[in-house]
């Protein structure tokens, strides 16, 4: 049984190899400092978000790209896996993707946490090449290949060709800076503070990022500054393109850089390819058109683009021992 895991700051995504993704839930962990055990993870642990008493923590050990907190995130990776492979014999592969911005000890503790969970081989693959893999581009010839995947906590893009990553960066402009932009404008413009949580259905309801009309709105609560009580107002997609336009912007700005460092013959390829778009903010309405037309290449949101990681390790398996760089082959389980 080969396993991959997305684990993003958002959600963890499992693949198994011949069923495709069999789990995704949010990255939380709910664990009771008394007994020192975890008592939730994912979907059961998010719903406890604000509601449990003190001695219970409920935690999301990654945020914006980096590990916040080890130890609930070794114990949220473990419970992941096992429930993944139940009480199985076989001890299973295990193919890893971890936010690129996460350093050498950090990705130490996530091996770690997949060997304690059984895994027999951990191997780690970088977030982009596993995208664009998830997105259904074959990456072995001598073709180049870009793609943007855009996150929670990062942007990552990447030039791929051979099984190799030729350019890249990482940025972190990604859709939790987009949903904070949101905040910001609300409650300077309407004098409302609205949560994160609302600002990201906003921004999926009511965004239009290449030709805002009007058209797209959405109502949304919170609390008025000045009164203090709770008030709702509609927002439109005029209001969301004002606030998150400039981050929208920089994100491109760091598209283009990549652009340029890339080799001509394989700009070229690029430009007769088009560019993929991943990752949930790949969905941010728009963008797709505003980028084509940015940088004069077609950008397509690539299918499904929330599980292309997750799929795109399992792809990996298939040619592990092909892929040279963005690809480590990491240890032996005892
Ligand atoms: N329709 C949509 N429009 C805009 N943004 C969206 C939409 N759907 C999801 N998103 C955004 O996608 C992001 C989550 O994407 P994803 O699950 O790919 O992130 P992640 O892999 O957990 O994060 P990272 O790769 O940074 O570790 C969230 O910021 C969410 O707001
Ligand atoms: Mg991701």
């Amino acid at each position: 049984m080969d396993i991959g895991i997305d684990l993003g700051t958002a959600n963890v995504m499992i693949a198994v190899g011949n069923k495709g993704v069999v789990l995704n839930e949010p990255s939380v962990v709910a664990f009771n400092k008394k007994l020192d055990e975890v008592i939730a993870v994912g979907d059961e642990a998010h719903r406890m978000i604000g509601r449990v008493p003190d001695y219970i923590s409920v935690v999301r050990p990654l945020s914006d790209g980096v590990i916040s907190d080890h130890k609930m995130t070794e114990k949220m990776i473990e419970s992941f896996i096992e429930k993944v492979t139940g009480k199985q014999l076989f001890m299973p592969n295990i193919i890893m993707c971890i936010p690129s911005s996460i350093t050498d000890v950090e990705s130490r503790a996530v091996i770690e946490a997949a060997k304690i969970a059984g895994a027999r081989q951990v191997y780690l693959i970088e977030e982009p090449v596993a995208a664009i893999m998830g997105a259904g581009v074959d990456i072995s010839d001598a073709d180049g290949n870009m793609v943007v995947d855009i996150g929670g906590g990062t942007t990552d893009i990447a030039v791929v060709s051979m099984n190799g990553v030729v350019a890249k960066s990482s940025v972190k402009i990604a859709g939790n800076r987009l949903d904070k932009a949101i905040v910001k404008y609300v409650s300077s413009r309407y004098r409302i503070l609205i949560g994160e949580k609302t600002a990201e259905n906003a921004k999926m309801a009511a965004a239009n990022v290449y030709s805002p009309d009007g058209s797209r709105k959405i109502l949304v609560k919170g609390r008025h500054l000045v009164r203090g009580l709770p008030e709702k107002i509609e927002v439109t997609d005029y209001d969301i393109y004002e606030a998150i336009i400039d981050s929208v912007r920089e994100m491109i700005a760091a598209v283009k850089d990549v652009m340029e460092k890339t080799p001509p013959e394989l700009a070229g390829d690029i430009y007769r390819n088009g560019l993929y778009l991943t990752g949930g903010g790949a969905m941010l309405y728009g963008l797709d058109r505003l980028m084509s037309s940015e940088l004069g290449v077609k950008c397509s949101v690539a299918d499904d683009p929330l599980s292309c990681v997750a799929r795109g390790t399992i792809c990996a398996f298939k040619n592990i021992d092909k892929l040279l760089d963005g690809f480590e082959h990491v240890s032996m389980y005892k």
